[in-house]
């Protein structure tokens, strides 16, 4: 497996693969979440390209960029045993060189839920990720189910800019608990990873209630917020049931909805989803 960090060197390992090329975009401190993308890019494609690079521009100054968790020894093991070939870990300076002012922007999936919390960070989700495509050029990437807002604009992105890139998003990994895999998860003491159950088994309940013929928003969205509510831990930021297409809010009788909530488990803000009736 072979570690780089410029783009030339990139460039000159990347010509050596053989097509196709799958790739698999992370911010590293690596979980079974990722490493299933991994797989499943190994499954389809001939050669896989990982990157690991916690981007600055979809963190806002008040976020946890400096405390994000990192272990990049730990990492690059973990895709060595996956069977990776090339490992690309760009510096900021590689990414942001002096000057740097050019931005992606997927103007209106990118206002929605998340959105409203965190107003520039898909503007720093798509404009990474497109740079990232433009160094790597893979023929397939993979994106978890997990941020499903951030699989939406990127799915936009690559049909309004023409990558000819093929993406495939994969299906959240949890923990036998049925809370959702995440770095941040790290951030939960032994208390509050208890409360972040919290949010799997409000969604887990919504979901039941829509096998049992409940399709009404308002009500799938007191499920799960009732469910928070009991958490002493917990804080809800939003519940939303949403077109899993345009995200636009859905009111009254829903058909296929994302449904899919921010909250805060002390101080760390946990996001978790999941489609009903597809
Ligand atoms: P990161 O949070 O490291 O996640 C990398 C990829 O792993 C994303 O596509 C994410 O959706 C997926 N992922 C995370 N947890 C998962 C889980 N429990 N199950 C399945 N997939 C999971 O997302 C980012 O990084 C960044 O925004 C990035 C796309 C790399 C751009 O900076």
């Amino acid at each position: 497996m072979k570690i780089m960090t410029t783009t030339s060197e990139l460039r000159k390992e990347l010509s050596k693969l053989e097509r196709p090329v799958g790739f698999v975009p992370t911010m590293g401190y690596l979980h079974e979440g990722h490493l299933s993308l991994v797989d499943k890019a190994r499954e389809d494609c001939v050669a896989v390209v990982v990157s690991i690079f916690a981007n600055p521009s979809q963190f806002a100054p008040d976020e946890d960029l400096e405390n994000y968790p990192r272990d990049i020894d730990r990492d690059v093991e973990l895709l060595e045993n996956a069977g990776v070939d090339l490992v690309w870990i760009p510096t900021v300076e590689v990414m942001y060189p002096e000057g740097y002012q050019t931005w992606i922007d997927v103007d209106q999936l990118s206002k929605l839920l998340e959105g409203t919390f965190r107003p520039t960070h898909f503007r720093g989700v798509a404009t990474v990720v497109s740079k990232l495509f433009n160094a790597v050029g893979p023929d397939k990437a993979y994106f978890g189910q997990k941020d499903a807002q951030q699989a939406a604009v990127i799915q936009r992105m690559v049909r309004d800019l023409n990558f000819p890139i093929e993406i495939i998003i994969c299906p959240i990994v949890r923990e036998p608990d049925g809370v959702a895999m995440s770095s941040r998860n790290t951030y939960l003491d032994q208390e509050e990873r208890l409360a972040a159950r919290c949010l799997s088994r409000g969604l887990f309940l919504a979901r039941d209630a829509y096998l049992n013929g409940e399709r009404r928003a308002e009500i799938i969205k007191k499920i799960v917020s009732d469910e928070v509510e009991f958490e002493e831990l917990a804080q809800l930021q939003y519940v939303s049931c949403a077109d899993p297409n345009t995200l636009e809010e859905l009111e009254n009788q829903i058909q296929d909805c994302l449904v899919s909530m921010a909250v805060f488990v002390g101080r760390t803000r946990l996001i978790d989803n999941i489609i009903l009736g597809k």
